[in-house]
Order: structure tokens, then sequence, then C-alpha cells
């Protein structure tokens, strides 16, 4: 089972690089630990993840306005928001070979519930685990951990004039989560946009984690893409509305092609003081060995605006015109990482397929909404000016709608390869019978079938299809 898991995180890690989804940050300089960019189709991936998101979060709604608020902010949000005081992990480390764990991490390897337990318990569970000699270090085995610590997430920078760069006052942190903004923003938006209770502001940002293991390729990183929505509403509706959110956002999955089986609800027993409900959508991911958190839907209160406004002095709070009542908003989000869903859709697509005689395809078979290219172009032959031309010209004509690729290299074979793995749906080939009867080869990335379209109708069929 182990060796399966590892296969296919492997496979995927090599198939991303090589075909230019994702590459190591900094590669030539040994790379930056859990930091990752994203290459030409892997932008284009990922863009489409976030545009469909965005398009049922904001543009199919009446209720959902967007926003995209500055990476840093006033320091003091993270202190009113209790970031700066606890928002850190317990972190071990092997006296042998240096390694960094999370002490959660390991205890819920052993079926103990750590998650945002108190320093003292997870230190008395590593303790049993020790004398048990259970307790061993994840990369080398040894036994020699020490106690557990709390480590800050919290990315530090420093902004102002060079000669008191490095002074505390000037310290600001890079956002843990983009939320930050949004709450900073909701007086702004309720002023300046027609909004009235309950209505969401949604946005997706950069945000910053010194996580201490990071070793998942792009699902847990240093410096990620979240796409959050907060919904303020009045505390009598947060049970029909949070109901209302969980709902949209499970069929969301449902409809790009994730099956019901490969996703579940996973319910925090442990809440934070002010939580009332979280649930996370929970993945079956076959690269990291099962089942893992892709989405948290939670229910906050009225904890962040009432910390703002205790700690800004502003009044943050809502008017309902009809029945005067005056009240701070409770706060319920949809928090999701762009990276996750990223590897989530690639797990889901990567498939090697048997063609018999020993041949095997490898092919991404994305969701074609999502899919990087939706269309490749290819001249049957290189060197016939004729059929190059003509291919141009419909590979023109196409790109003013989607997404295209030109591709003359090598022969056909090789061309269908090299789209099978970025997961292009349609190929569309060039050859003789263009010139003389006007039809073009149209060749589908699930089934290989290949079907003869007129130039004419290539847009309606493509249309109909993608
Ligand atoms: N505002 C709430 C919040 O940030 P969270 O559970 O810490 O809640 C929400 O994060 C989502 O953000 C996670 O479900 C995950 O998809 C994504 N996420 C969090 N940390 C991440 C990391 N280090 N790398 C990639 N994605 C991350």
């Amino acid at each position: 089972m182990a060796d399966k898991k590892e296969t296919i995180m492997e496979d995927l890690v090599s198939l991303t690089k090589r075909r230019g989804f994702v590459f190591p940050s900094s590669e030539i300089y040994g790379g930056l630990g859990a930091i990752y960019d994203y290459g030409h189709y892997g932008t284009l991936l990922k863009n489409n993840i976030r545009d469909s998101w965005w398009k049922h979060m904001v543009q199919y709604r009446d209720d959902v306005v967007g926003l995209d608020s500055a990476i840093f902010m006033h320091p003091t949000t993270w202190v009113a928001s209790g970031h700066v005081d606890s928002f850190d992990d317990p972190q071990i480390d092997c006296r042998n070979c240096k390694a960094r764990m999370r002490a959660d991490h390991v205890l819920e390897a052993f079926d103990i519930v750590a998650d945002k337990m108190p320093i003292e318990f997870i230190n008395a569970e590593l303790d049993k685990l020790r004398e048990q000699g259970k307790l061993k270090c994840v990369n080398c085995g040894s036994k020699d951990i020490t106690e557990a610590k709390r480590f800050s997430l919290m990315v530090k920078s420093n902004l102002g004039s060079p000669t008191d760069a490095l002074s505390e006052e000037n310290v600001v942190y890079l956002r843990p989560e983009t939320c930050g903004g949004i709450y900073l923003e909701y007086k702004n938006t309720l002023d300046s946009t027609r909004v009235k209770l309950p209505f969401g502001i949604a946005q997706v940002g950069k945000a910053f984690r010194n996580e201490i293991v990071a070793r998942q390729f792009v699902f847990r990183t240093r410096e990620f893409e979240q796409m959050e929505m907060q919904y303020f509403l009045h505390p009598s509706m947060m049970d029909e509305k949070y109901d209302m959110w969980r709902d949209a956002r499970w069929q969301w999955y449902l409809e790009l092609g994730i099956a019901k089986e490969d996703i579940r609800w996973y319910k925090h027993e442990k809440l934070a003081h002010y939580a009332s409900q979280a649930y996370d959508i929970e993945y079956n991911f076959r690269s990291l060995g099962g089942f893992k958190e892709v989405e948290g839907i939670h229910a906050r209160g009225d904890w962040d605006l009432s910390q703002h406004s205790k700690h800004s002095g502003k009044i943050l709070d809502y008017v309902d015109e009809k029945t005067k009542e005056k009240f701070i908003p409770h706060i319920m989000e949809t928090s999701v990482g762009l990276g996750r869903l990223f590897l989530m859709f690639l797990d889901k697509a990567f498939t090697v397929e048997d063609l018999g005689e020993g041949k095997t395809r490898t092919v991404l078979k994305l969701p074609k909404v999502l899919a990087p290219i939706k269309v490749a172009v290819f001249p049957l032959l290189k060197n016939k000016p004729e059929l190059v031309a003509k291919a141009r010209e419909v590979h023109d004509m196409l790109r003013k709608q989607y997404m295209c690729e030109f591709d003359d290299n090598g022969n056909v074979g090789k061309r269908y390869r090299r789209q099978d793995e970025i997961g292009t749906p349609y190929c569309v080939t060039i050859d003789f019978d263009t010139l003389e009867k006007g039809t073009v080869t149209v060749r589908d990335r699930d089934t290989m079938e290949q079907t003869s379209v007129s130039v004419e109708e290539l847009s309606v069929f493509l249309e109909k299809n993608l």
C-alpha cells in the first residue's frame, strides 16, 4: 500500500515538472522548501479552477461581491485576530537526524486527536508513547525526540526606512489567511456596493505560513493561494445559511467530476471558543494515501468583527433598516486552498491506460472546463507548406475562443501523447482531405475516437462538446 501511494505521487511530481505544470522554486540554487512555481500549463489549470470557483461564488449569485485586498495589512490586524499570540503548531525534533515533525500529526498516526489541543496535553500523550517505546522519528527511526514546543506559523517582514528596518515597530506580517482583508473591508464594501445582510465577500489571493513540515508537494506549502468567502449575517440565520453553503460547496465538487464516494465531511469536535460549527470537505487522495482536508466551512460567530472593532475603536455594527436592530454581524466562511484543489484534480485525472501489447498511455482526464489547453491543432506533415498554412489558419480561428496550441513537432502519434499528458480534450489534424474536401480529423482525448468534421462546423462541434 505504502509503495503504491509513493508511486502515484512520484509519477504526478514527475509529470507535472516534465510537462510544465509545477517546478520546485529556485531550483538552480538548490530549491526552497515547500515553495513551488507554476509553469505554463499549471498556471492555466490553476486559473481555470479559480475561475470556476469565482463563477459559482460570485458571478452566478446576487449575494456575494468580490475583493482583492493587500497582502500587507496593519500589524494590529493579526493581534486582534489572535494570530500573533496563538497561530502556531506543536513542533518536535529528532536529535539524531534533525528532522522536524508536527507533534499533532505524529499523534494522529496513533489515532490520538491532537488538533488544536494544549501543549501540555500533547506532551503528556507523547510521553506515554515514549514510555511504550513507540515514539520514533518518521525520518530515521531514532527514539531520541525532543519535547513539543509551540512554533509560530506567522511570516514576518519589515516595512519602512532602511535605518529602522529592523525595529520591532516596523514589523509587518505576510497574511496567514486572506479573510483578514475581508473583515477590514467589510464596512467599505457595505457603504459602497448596495449590499444588505446576508451577503458575502469573496477573494482569491496569496497567503503565507511557516509550516513546520511540508513534504506533500503542493498540498501544504509555505506560500499558497486561498479562495475564501466570508458571509455576513444576522445570528438567527446562521444554521440555515450554514447548511446552504455546505450544500453549495459540496455540489461544486460533484459538478467538476469528483465522485461522491471520494469526498466526505469531517466534523471538528474541538472548536475555537467563538466558533459554533466547523466542517471540512476531505478528498480521498491516491497520491497522499487517503482522505485529507481540502476545504473548511466555519461558523465564526461575531468574533472577527467584534475584535477588529475593539482594537480599531471603529464601530462595525450593522443597522437593520426594517427592524432598526443594531448588531455586529456574525460570519460563516468557506475557505479552500487553490494548490490543494490543483493537486486534487490532478490526482483524480491522472490515468495510465493499458493499450495492449505492452503499450500504455498516460492521460490527464481533467474535466474539459479545467483543461489548460482545450484544442491542439496539427498539420499532418510539417514539410507541406499548404498543410501548415491551413493549420495555422484553423488555429488562429479557434484561439479567439479557446486556449489552443499549434504543434508540428514529431509525428502525430507523439503529438497525441503529449496532448494526452497535459489533458487536452480535442486534437484537430489538418490533412489532405482538409485541402480537398474541407474536413478535419477531430480526436477525442478520452475515447481516442476520430471524427471527420467540416472546417465550417468545427466551432459549433467544439462549442457543443467543450
Ligand atoms: N480562514 C480560515 C482558514 O484559513 P484553514 O483551515 O487554516 O482556515 C483553509 O485553511 C484552507 O486553506 C485549507 O482547507 C487548505 O485548503 C488551505 N491551506 C491552509 N494551509 C495551507 C498550506 N500550508 N498549503 C496549502 N493550502 C493550505
